[in-house]
């Protein structure tokens, strides 16, 4: 009775100090794969960009199943499993497929909390003698790697490109994370954790240049470079507080359960070509331009914007 008193009560306690989810990347919102198509540059309806991917249906590179998911997260009916294979490049030699969060919200102030779980099973297993990039942003300030470093079969965090906690990454292991990432300070750290066990922090915050669009967190993997054996990587768990941490397995996310709509494509104008001395700059490798595209259309001195994917998307590089 004293324990059953004791766990509820430290139940509330955690429920009442966690943060606010400010995006959630739940999968339950998505009945079957075919609902992440839904998402166009023309039309950027539901939760997730899905545009980083190869040439096959989207079936061929995302899978939908409760078997998918760490079962600690109760809140979430599904996990998704990752294919990469040979078709899988994407606008060069390297095997990519990766989700973005579509959302309004900045992800990219004060204090916030990016959290997911990943898992690979012996099953088309992660190759540890090709580099993968994993759950990162696109000016790399903070990352997991897998098939680098001293240890090339642990996952790597990165901070800068710069190893700075690792662990074996063994199969059928849910590996919690959240990047704990200080936009004001300009600083991340780490808290991990393994199957239902609550996230401790295992890294303090160290300097970085933390920044992001709010659109260039990269959910997914990218490998270096293209190779024929297909490999399955396991994400569930995903979304995105501010603070304080809530450390518990399975109770944050949740989000939303509405699938994404096909709305009536709007047509928009192209990127502008005036631009104004004054107005909001991009930063590097954010979107500035394409279908649908309603942001900054300058970049921050010196990058320039490139036609990376005309008409649907232009980047500053
Ligand atoms: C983030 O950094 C700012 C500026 O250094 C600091 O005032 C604030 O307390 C930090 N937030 C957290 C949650 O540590």
């Amino acid at each position: 009775m004293v324990t059953l008193t004791w766990a509820l009560l430290s139940a509330f306690t955690v429920t009442a100090r966690a943060g606010t989810t400010i995006w959630s990347g739940s999968f339950n919102p998505f009945k079957t794969v075919a609902d992440f198509d839904k998402w166009s540059w023309a039309n950027q309806v539901g939760t997730y960009q899905w545009y980083i991917h190869g040439t096959q249906p989207t079936s061929h590179y995302l899978a939908l199943s409760s078997s998918y998911k760490n079962p600690a997260i109760t809140s979430e009916t599904n996990g998704l499993k990752m294919t990469i294979d040979s078709t899988a490049t994407w606008n060069s030699q390297m095997e990519r497929a990766e989700l973005i969060p579509q959302t309004t919200a900045n992800l990219g102030t004060g204090t916030l909390y990016y959290h997911f779980s990943v898992k690979r099973s012996n099953t088309n297993a992660p190759d540890s003698t090709l580099e993968h990039q994993v759950a990162f942003f696109e000016s790399h300030f903070t990352e997991l790697k897998y098939g680098v470093g001293s240890k090339p079969t642990n996952l790597v965090w990165m901070v800068s490109g710069q190893e700075k906690w690792s662990t074996p990454f063994t199969a059928d292991t849910w590996f919690n994370f959240a990047y704990d990432i200080n936009f004001s300070a300009g600083t991340v750290g780490l808290w991990a954790s393994t199957g239902s066990s609550p996230l401790t922090k295992v890294v303090q915050n160290i300097a970085a240049s933390t920044s992001t669009n709010s659109a260039d967190w990269h959910l997914g993997v990218l490998r270096i470079v293209n190779t024929q054996a297909p490999e399955d990587w396991y994400f569930s768990g995903v979304y995105i507080e501010n603070g304080p941490i809530n450390t518990v397995i399975g109770t944050g996310g949740g989000g939303t359960t509405t699938p994404p709509t096909s709305s009536t494509p709007t047509t928009t104008p192209p990127i502008s070509t005036t631009t104004t001395a004054t107005g909001p700059t991009q930063t590097q490798w954010g979107q500035c331009g394409g279908n649908g595209y309603t942001g900054p259309t300058t970049c921050a001195s010196p990058f320039t914007c490139v036609a990376v994917s005309p008409p649907y998307y232009y980047q500053c590089q």
